[in-house]
């Protein structure tokens, strides 16, 4: 195969980028022969491209080896699973399902190693994260005490939510900032440091914006060796923070405002306050400036690897069968919150299933004007 000839699912805004990134030659390797989008005017966005105006036709058409799947979330897992079924490569947006029975309905779908499935973890690629991940993982720092990540530079507006009636609705979109936004950084979270033993999360739903789902989050965290985790996020603070720091035995990492700073203990704090002769004296400490530029390639650079798995055999930056930890995580903490008291992990995923499924029968979406897209019925998504 010298092109792979692939399909973009769900013209949005992001369908519609990955989309035009193909289609301006970004991504050797790929060829954009098919678009689809239930909503038959997004055929004019691509005129020079096939459109269907179906997944399914899309499929079965014999026009694509691949699709890209940029849908709202709840049809994530159905898509997956049809294309998968049909032998096609897919390369699914994050997060790859709304709750943790999908997510593994739709892994165990796929059964071919010869197919490629990745999920669109653009982040992944920043250089930040994969440095942070390399102290993190090759011992730089040491045994990890405590994480604190402050994320609440996801401002989003009334606008932005306002933009399709699927967002911030449970029926739509199955929750809200953690739903939506953090797929990429609770991914980060259990990619630099693996998968916590149990949350404790406190949510706030339409604190900020006229929605029924979550727009301000604090969890908590504990792993099984003791390290203990924070994490909050919000789509309504301005300015935010992106401020992630680390605690562990050899020093400080804090990531901030494009910076990287590791502050080395001249000897591991646990030690260095055994050995200490006096009550209050610090050990010394070195500021290193771990060297880091830009935020990679994002968006193209997953596309452009979902491309080489396919013709060269490439490693995944991020197989699909990843994308569990973070729905997982989500998961347990929106039902912590729900509940009020605290997950243990792994998650009863049927458990979560029928709280979210009481969740979109009982809930009264808050009339939003709707200024673009349409509300699907994805209630088949709870049809297992
Ligand atoms: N990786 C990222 O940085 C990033 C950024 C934004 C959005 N996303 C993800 O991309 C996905 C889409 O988000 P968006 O903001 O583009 O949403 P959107 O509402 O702008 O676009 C969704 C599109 O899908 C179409 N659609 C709905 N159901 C469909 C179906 N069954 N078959 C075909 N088309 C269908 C809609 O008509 C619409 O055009 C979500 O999973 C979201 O989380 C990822």
């Amino acid at each position: 195969m010298k092109n792979v000839r692939i399909g973009v699912i769900g013209l949005g805004n992001m369908g519609s980028v990955h989309a035009r990134n193909i289609l301006e030659n970004k991504v050797p390797g790929l060829q954009l022969t098919a678009v689809a989008d239930i909503v038959a005017a997004k055929a004019a966005l691509f005129p020079e491209i096939r459109f269907f105006p179906t997944f399914r036709k899309m499929i079965a058409s014999g026009t694509v080896d691949a699709v890209v799947i940029a849908t709202p979330h709840f049809p994530h897992t159905p898509i997956g699973i049809a294309a998968l079924k049909a032998g096609l490569h897919v390369l699914v947006e994050k997060p790859i399902s709304v709750h943790k029975l999908d997510a593994e309905r739709l892994i165990a779908s796929h059964t071919n190693p010869k197919q490629v499935f990745a999920v669109m973890f653009n982040q992944r690629t920043d250089p930040y994260y994969i440095a942070i991940r390399e102290m993190v993982r090759g011992g730089a720092l040491g045994p990890i005490r405590r994480i604190n990540w402050i994320i609440t530079n996801w401002f989003r507006s009334f606008a932005y939510y306002a933009s399709g009636s699927w967002r911030a609705t449970w029926q739509g979109e199955g929750g809200g900032v953690l739903l939506n936004q953090c797929p990429h950084n609770l991914d980060l979270f259990t990619w630099i440091f693996g998968r916590p033993q149990r949350v404790r999360a406190f949510c706030s739903y339409g604190r900020y914006h006229d929605i029924e789902v979550e727009d301000d989050v604090t969890a908590y965290m504990e792993y099984a060796d003791g390290t203990t985790a924070t994490f909050v996020t919000s789509t309504g603070e301005a300015p935010g923070t992106n401020r992630l720091e680390v605690t562990a035995e050899n020093g400080r990492l804090v990531m901030e405002n494009d910076r990287l700073i590791f502050t080395e203990n001249e000897v591991p704090m646990s030690e260095y306050s055994r050995a200490s002769k006096d009550g209050y004296t610090l050990p010394k400490t070195t500021e290193k400036v771990i060297p880091v530029s830009g935020h990679g390639g994002q968006h193209v650079a997953v596309l452009q690897n979902f491309a080489e798995a396919i013709l060269e055999g490439k490693p995944l930056i991020a197989p699909a069968a990843e994308g569990l930890n973070s729905v997982e995580l989500t998961n347990a903490m929106l039902l912590s919150a729900a509940k009020n008291r605290t997950i243990e992990l792994p998650l009863d995923g049927a458990r979560y299933k029928t709280w979210l499924r009481r969740k979109i029968a009982e809930s009264k979406p808050k009339p939003v004007p709707v200024t673009a897209s349409v509300v699907s019925d994805f209630s088949k998504s709870f049809n297992t």
